[in-house]
């Protein structure tokens, strides 16, 4: 996966990051929990595929009770990694990239990880798990070896795993602050002092089966070859602007209208990549007809998709019998309610 030139910064980039401490062999096992977090004004392509360096800052909204647990123990014995109660096999895609990740951090004396992951998002809802999973790790990291890191490399070692990890660490809306240093010491997630309690972000779900192709395997063939990628980053920069701003005072209107147009704009960077990338399906597009639609009737919600076909909306309280009969099927989650009520 990684070159070992790549390996050696990755490695420099964790070492950077944990001032004063180590991995080393300790009794007992950690566990911690992570939000899964939406973007608003999206990550898309990298600056640095080593360390997951985005090429622009971004905006995610905090899923707040749902996301992952990671219990984290050492082992003398074969590494191993269960997800929802089920040992994977260790060539699984998911097992393969969190093994590579956690031999990061593997003590110099040799044990190897018993990792545990879980859930919690509805399945329902079909939300990507990969960003809460890496921060709940790096957090059950923190906690197993006692390290009490701060939570900006925290961040940094979460982006490690999945660059949207680094937005998973807070809860709320959360800035991931693109930086400009070659070993991304400046590149982590900050949140935003503002509570929306209102805020509702819809969940339709379209399809179930996985992706085909991965998000970080689509961010290069756009790199490579999408002639949108230029006006993009440019995009996102006044889209970054916009979203602050209209988060700062709660408008839903002017944070709909920037989070549509900008997963659409992402979509549009997609899909005149060569060979194109499309994630909407028929079923995708049909839902943001109904969005459309719902706002010509005067019901304010916005709709956002990331690097799948599931389609999720944004709207107030006030909204959500219409939305709800529109969209019957959705799993509405309040990203603002009190912590503790569904987790
Ligand atoms: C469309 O964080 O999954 O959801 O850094 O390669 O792990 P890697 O990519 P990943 O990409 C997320 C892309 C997105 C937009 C976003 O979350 O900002």
């Amino acid at each position: 996966m990684y070159t070992a030139g790549d390996l050696r910064r990755r490695r420099a980039a964790v070492r950077a990051a944990l001032p004063g401490r180590q991995p080393h062999a300790v009794p007992g096992e950690a566990r911690a929990f992570a939000s899964a977090n939406i973007a608003l004004v999206k990550y898309w392509g990298k600056r640095d595929e080593a360390l997951h360096l985005p090429r622009t800052g971004s905006l995610s909204v905090s899923l707040g009770p749902w996301g992952s647990e990671a219990t984290l123990a050492l082992t003398r014995k074969a590494a191993e990694v269960w997800l929802d109660g089920e040992k994977l096999a260790p060539g699984s895609s998911f097992a393969a990239r969190a093994l590579a990740y956690l031999e990061l951090f593997r003590p110099e004396s040799g044990e190897n990880f018993v990792l545990k992951t879980r859930n919690t998002l509805p399945t329902a809802a079909g939300f990507a798990s990969s960003a809460s999973g890496f921060a709940a790790i790096a957090k059950a990291l923190d906690a197993l070896f006692g390290w009490d890191l701060p939570e900006r490399n925290l961040s940094v070692l979460a982006r490690l795993g999945s660059g949207s990890a680094a937005r998973s660490l807070r809860d709320g809306f959360v800035e991931w602050k693109c930086g400009r240093k070659a070993d991304g010491s400046d590149s982590y997630a900050v949140a935003l002092p503002v509570a929306w309690k209102t805020l509702r972000i819809g969940a339709v779900v379209v399809e179930r089966a996985r992706k085909p192709l991965s998000s970080g395997e689509a961010m290069r063939r756009c790199i490579a070859t999408s002639p949108f990628m230029a006006a993009w980053d440019k995009t996102v920069r006044g889209d970054l602007r916009a979203a602050k701003e209209a988060v700062a005072k709660r408008d839903l209107r002017a944070l709909g209208e920037v989070a549509e147009g900008n997963a659409l704009a992402m979509h549009a960077v997609m899909l005149a990549a060569r060979e194109s990338v499309f994630y909407p399906t028929g079923a995708s597009l049909a839902a943001l007809a109904k969005v459309r639609q719902l706002r010509a009737e005067g019901v304010p919600v916005y709709a956002t998709m990331d690097a799948g076909p599931n389609v999720k909306l944004l709207f107030e309280a006030k909204s959500e019998s219409p939305v709800r009969r529109a969209f019957p099927d959705a799993v509405v989650l309040c990203p603002f309610a009190d912590k503790g009520s569904r987790r």
